[in-house]
């Protein structure tokens, strides 16, 4: 044998302890140039980029399982995961804000003049991330003093920045997660029929029907309820009727899919069908997987959501209103990403029309779904 032996692994050299350690100056020399509160706002930073960076990587596992046709069933499980990892470093990187409220607002300007207009604005991870999920560029909110959020990625003398880059990269990295998985609820069999099956439009349409006539009984239901125990007067009472009436309606368009156009009415139907029948018959084997990856989504997705509102209420906190070293209007934009930004919008909306148990179209063919003992 010939040659050097390999060198032990130390835990210096496998994390890179001093090259991380060497990270925290900011635009100073070196790091004892710059106070604590200014460290440890680069810290929290930094930790937060490796989480996002973490979320990214779930999220590309996730996409790829589901950019697959047909999905693997035995990969769902991997799917899950992959999306309670996201809920979990979401949750956790939200989690450091606490640390940050920590500083003053006096301790912060005195070094946040000099950040400017450098701001988080400027996260590109994030930017990725959102993109991967499939936030459309026309719901994104303008920033204020910057033409677009690529343009705020931009180096001072308009060159491309690696963070440009980087999200051009990934806005062309197709499919995005929402548009796999939309694909795959698409094709879910509802009482037993597919896409593409002769009698699939058929089954859908029975299927719709018998939902809304569940609905059409629910809001009776509610409404005869209120009106026994709540003493109502004959105005309240046709208020709280037209209330019902109208989200019975609104039941019915979304059903319809009347809100999409025309060429994309078929898909939207057969998908809010399906995201409805997954999630009213999850005990069934075969849909206890999709079941519960409704339910990450969902719940990754509320971590995001909670994730920008914890972010504005800290910087609420900290700055009050005032315009953010990028330019945009401060807690205000942040506020409105919190409210606006929604990307698994169908399985949100799908909340609003779930069924208790006794109104639920009960299911064709249980045993088709993976039932053996019935
Ligand atoms: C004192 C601490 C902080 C303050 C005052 C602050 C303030 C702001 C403000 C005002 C914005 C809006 C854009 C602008 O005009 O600049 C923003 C955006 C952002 N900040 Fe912070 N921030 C702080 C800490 C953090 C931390 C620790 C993170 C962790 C990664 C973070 C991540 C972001 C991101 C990702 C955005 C872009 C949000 C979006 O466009 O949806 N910020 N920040």
């Amino acid at each position: 044998m010939t040659g050097t032996p390999p060198r032990p692994t130390s835990y210096w050299d496998y994390i890179r302890v001093e090259q991380l350690l060497g990270l925290q100056s900011g635009i100073a020399a070196h790091e004892n140039e710059i106070g604590d509160d200014e460290v440890r706002f680069i810290v929290i930073h930094q930790i937060d980029e490796l989480w996002l960076k973490l979320v990214l990587r779930e999220l590309t596992t996730a996409r790829n399982l589901f950019a697959q046709k047909p999905v693997p069933e035995d990969a769902l499980a991997g799917a899950v995961q992959s999306l309670r990892r996201i809920t979990i470093c979401l949750d956790l990187a939200a989690q450091h804000f606490k640390l940050m409220e920590t500083m003053r607002t006096q301790d912060y300007l005195t070094f946040r003049d000099k950040l400017n207009p450098a701001s988080g604005f400027q996260s590109a991870q994030l930017r990725e991330i959102e993109i991967l999920m499939g936030l459309p560029d026309e719901d994104r909110i303008p920033l204020g003093n910057e033409a677009s959020y690529m343009q705020a990625l931009r180096s001072h003398d308009g060159s491309p920045s690696p963070a440009l880059l980087r999200v051009e990269r990934r806005k062309a990295d197709g499919p995005t997660l929402k548009a796999a998985v939309d694909a795959w609820l698409h094709r879910t069999p509802i009482d037993g029929c597919s896409p593409g099956d002769a009698g699939d439009e058929a089954a859908i349409a029975r299927f719709i029907e018998r939902f809304l006539a569940g609905h059409e009984r629910l809001y009776q239901r509610a409404l005869d309820h209120a009106v026994a125990v709540q003493a109502l007067t004959k105005a309240d009472e046709e208020r709280l009727r037209a209330r019902y009436k109208g989200q019975f309606q609104g039941a019915v368009r979304h059903l319809g899919a009347e809100d999409v156009p025309a060429e994309q009415r078929a898909f939207v139907r057969r998908l809010r069908a399906a995201i409805l029948f997954v999630d009213s018959n999850r005990t069934l084997p075969l849909l206890s997987w999709p079941g519960q990856i409704i339910d990450g989504l969902i719940e990754a997705e509320q971590s995001m959501l909670v994730f920008r509102q914890r972010h504005a209420r800290m910087v609420e906190r900290v700055i009050g209103r005032r315009v953010g070293t990028g330019g945009s209007d401060g807690v205000a934009y942040l506020d409105q990403t919190a409210l606006k930004y929604r990307v698994f919008t169908e399985i949100w909306a799908a909340r609003t029309l779930l069924l208790p148990p006794d109104l639920s179209p009960p299911v064709a063919d249980r045993n088709w779904y993976g039932l053996t003992h019935e």
